[in-house]
């Protein structure tokens, strides 16, 4: 399939592997790459810029196809290393950046003097336009479907690509609730140019986390996510667990007065003991609604072989057929 973001990117298919910590490590990101995807590497779940490095030496080991790295801007009194990230980037020789979280226009100068295309996730048709306008080279739309941070707008993305179809000159994909050829189909008839995609990448054979986390995104149905932080205006979409229930009866019963530090024992150091050590109790942590359309657990390379066929027969018999009845 060609649109713009293949053309962009210079990959097969328009399917993105979103940056997600503790499990976007060389072997995903190589993995996607290596089908014909877009893998990501994320940037901050190695803790130093060294360590960055090592992983982007590794993850070339393993492809020799395009892949990126995910920078994520987070508010922070202290700061991570930032300028020794976006270096290691640039001297690793990545020529593509997903940024996240904070507006990336500090960094632009220095990722598009290296060559590098920018993608920018974010969750509004405004941060899209301001994106545009400093010159990010994609968008990826995050409806609030999606795991992790959608925003304290709460626009679905049957709304949200539309209005981003309408507003954006440069390409965009659609994140949040991907998960298969229906939703790539949706994407693209929406006005996106293919779909990024977090949660259903974890539940694969490639994706380096315990085999738990992927059994709780098989079990989980549309209804077990959780929204917490919002009073914090940090909102996050989590699965729900005994850890993440204790969190929102902390949030009614505190209300308004409730700070990062009362909710700390839910999310400080949450990621390894989920992802490596499969404590599935340990805290709260990013998964999408989308776990409801998700029920097995195959190859990176089976499941965007899926996507491409049902995509494709989707365009051209169910719905061409609609067009032109026998
Ligand atoms: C476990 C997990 C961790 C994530 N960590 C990050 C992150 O560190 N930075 C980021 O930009 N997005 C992060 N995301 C968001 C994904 O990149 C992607 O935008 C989102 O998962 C899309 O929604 P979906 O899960 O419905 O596919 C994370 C998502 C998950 C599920």
């Amino acid at each position: 399939m060609k649109t713009r973001i293949t053309e962009l990117f210079g990959i097969q298919h328009p399917i993105i592997q979103g940056g997600m910590h503790h499990v976007g490590l060389a072997e995903l990101a190589a993995a996607v790459s290596n089908a014909g995807g877009l893998g990501l590497i994320t940037g901050l779940t190695q803790r130093t810029p060294e360590l960055l490095a090592r992983e982007i030496a590794r993850c070339r080991a393993m492809t020799d196809k395009p892949f990126g790295v995910n920078l994520t801007f987070l508010p922070s009194v202290n700061p991570p290393d930032y300028p020794g990230y976006v270096q290691a980037i640039i001297d690793g020789g990545v020529k593509i950046v997903e940024t996240a979280g904070n507006n990336p226009q500090k960094w632009m100068p220095a990722l598009k003097n290296a060559g590098i295309k920018v993608i920018h996730k974010c969750t509004s048709v405004r941060h899209a336009l301001k994106a545009e306008a400093i010159g990010c080279d994609a968008i990826s739309v995050d409806g609030f479907e999606c795991g992790g941070h959608p925003g304290e707008d709460d626009v679905p993305n049957f709304i949200l690509l539309p209005r981003a179809a309408q507003a954006l000159k440069i390409p965009f994909v659609a994140s949040g609730g991907m998960a298969d050829g229906r939703s790539l189909v949706a994407a693209l008839a929406l006005g996106a140019e293919g779909i990024n995609m977090g949660t259903r990448f974890i539940a694969t054979q490639e994706a380096p986390v315990h085999d738990n986390v992927k059994q709780a995104i098989v079990a989980a149905s549309e209804l077990d996510t959780r929204l917490v932080m919002r009073p914090l205006r940090n909102t996050e979409r989590v699965l729900t667990n005994v850890a993440v229930e204790r969190l929102l009866a902390k949030e009614r019963e505190l209300g308004a007065a409730i700070t990062f530090e009362d909710i700390l024992p839910e999310v400080a150091g949450v990621y390894p003991r989920i992802m490596q050590q499969g404590d599935m109790q340990a805290g709260a942590w990013s998964c999408g609604m989308v776990a409801g359309l998700i029920d097995d657990v195959p190859t990176v390379e089976q499941l965007i072989t899926r996507i491409m066929d049902q995509a494709q027969a989707l365009i051209s018999a169910r719905l061409a057929s609609m067009l032109h009845p026998a």
